[in-house]
């Protein structure tokens, strides 16, 4: 996946665009550095690669799960890809359109894609109703108000909130359940294709958790919609996603469908990660040891392959090359492992 071609021409690209087989979101080498700087001339003394050269397709329709340990640069991710946060180097494609003067506008890209955070009080105004919350990026592209109520209404309905019982109240007087239904009908207000929930069910009790995970299930089906869906939970991540990607300090290690990196995952990242999951099934209770220690700095990734300080078959050629994202056999599955690349100088790679 990591090596599709980008479209060189916009103009092909374009002309690319409509079927299901296009991707929606073709991301190529989002890049974001943090300079880090201290002293009282504020000397840059440091970078921290929160996010380094990630290349991925979203395809249309699916949940494409994103996991990996606090820092790996998740949320960092969805940031730059939502344009909140400005990236070093970037190359994105929005249904055929690349995104720049040629293809779709930054603003344009904004309304097509929208985010739903982790629920808080912060997430919503306290001092907005709920209708006005929801209703706030309609009105602000000038829309009549009769209008934007009428919408308003329809959100509410398809969040599971009886309009006249709750367009009125104040985000206080709900549940943290139900501020989650606003916050996605707030992101769904604009109709976008995309939707990047970022830990969207991670604050809520495991009853209100699985409503929710229902809804969007439902919202995506009646709307058409795509998700990228954020979590640090790898049961949630494996009951909505159709395709995951795992990061490991800002890099992509393994991307393909659910089933094929849950049932025979080939990074050894992965299978640590998979082994630290709670299993409700002592007869699949895993013996493999979960992994230890806390990930290396990001300010001073590891050379070569990032998981090397904590990787039980790490080798000399590990520190040397940084292995890519190559796709498995079947194409779908792609890991970034010297282990698995032929001829990478691994004593356990294919010859
Ligand atoms: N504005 C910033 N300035 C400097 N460093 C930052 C900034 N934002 C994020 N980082 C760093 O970038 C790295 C990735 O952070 P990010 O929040 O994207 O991780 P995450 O995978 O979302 O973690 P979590 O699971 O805890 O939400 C971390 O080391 C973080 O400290
Ligand atoms: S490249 Fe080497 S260190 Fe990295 S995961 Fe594979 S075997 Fe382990
Ligand atoms: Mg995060």
């Amino acid at each position: 996946m990591a090596d599709a071609p980008l479209h060189a021409d916009p103009a092909a690209a374009s002309r690319d665009r409509g079927g299901p087989l296009q991707p929606l979101l073709i991301v190529r080498g989002l890049t974001k550095h943090f300079p880090i700087r201290s002293g009282l001339m504020g000397r840059r003394t440091g970078v921290v690669q929160a996010v380094d050269d990630l290349s991925f397709d979203v395809m249309k329709g699916e949940v494409l799960g994103v996991v990996g340990e606090s820092g790996c640069g998740k949320s960092t991710m969805a940031r730059l890809l939502m344009q909140i946060l400005k990236a070093d180097r970037h190359e994105l494609i929005f249904d055929g359109d690349p995104l720049g003067h040629t293809g779709i506008t930054t603003a344009e890209l904004r309304r097509q894609m929208q985010m739903v955070f982790q629920d808080s009080h912060a997430s919503l105004n306290p001092r907005m109703t709920i209708a006005d919350c929801i209703g706030f990026a309609r009105r602000m592209r000038g829309e009549p108000r009769n209008m934007v109520a009428a919408k308003v209404d329809d959100l509410l309905e398809r969040v599971g909130l009886t309009p006249a019982q709750y367009r009125h109240r104040y985000p206080h007087e709900l549940s943290g359940g139900q501020r989650q239904r606003v916050n996605i009908a707030r992101a769904l207000a604009l109709e976008p294709r995309l939707l990047i929930l970022d830990e969207a069910v991670s604050a809520l009790d495991k009853s209100i958790e699985a409503q929710i995970l229902n809804l969007l299930n439902s919202l995506k089906a009646e709307l058409k919609l795509t998700y990228v869906f954020i979590s640090h939970d790898l049961n949630v991540v494996e009951y909505i996603s159709d395709r995951m990607m795992v990061m490991y300090l800002g890099r992509i290690v393994e991307i393909g469908p659910v089933d094929q990196v849950y049932g025979d995952p080939k990074h050894p990242y992965t299978r640590a990660l998979l082994a630290s999951k709670p299993s409700h099934d002592p007869r699949k209770r895993t013996l493999v040891p979960p992994i230890t220690g806390d990930p290396p700095n990001p300010i001073n990734p590891p050379s070569g392959c990032r998981f090397r300080t904590r990787c039980e078959f790490a080798e000399g050629v590990c520190g040397q090359m940084a292995p890519t994202l190559k796709p498995l056999d079947n194409g779908d599955h792609s890991v970034a492992c010297l282990m698995q690349q032929p001829g990478s100088g691994h004593s356990r790679a294919p010859i």
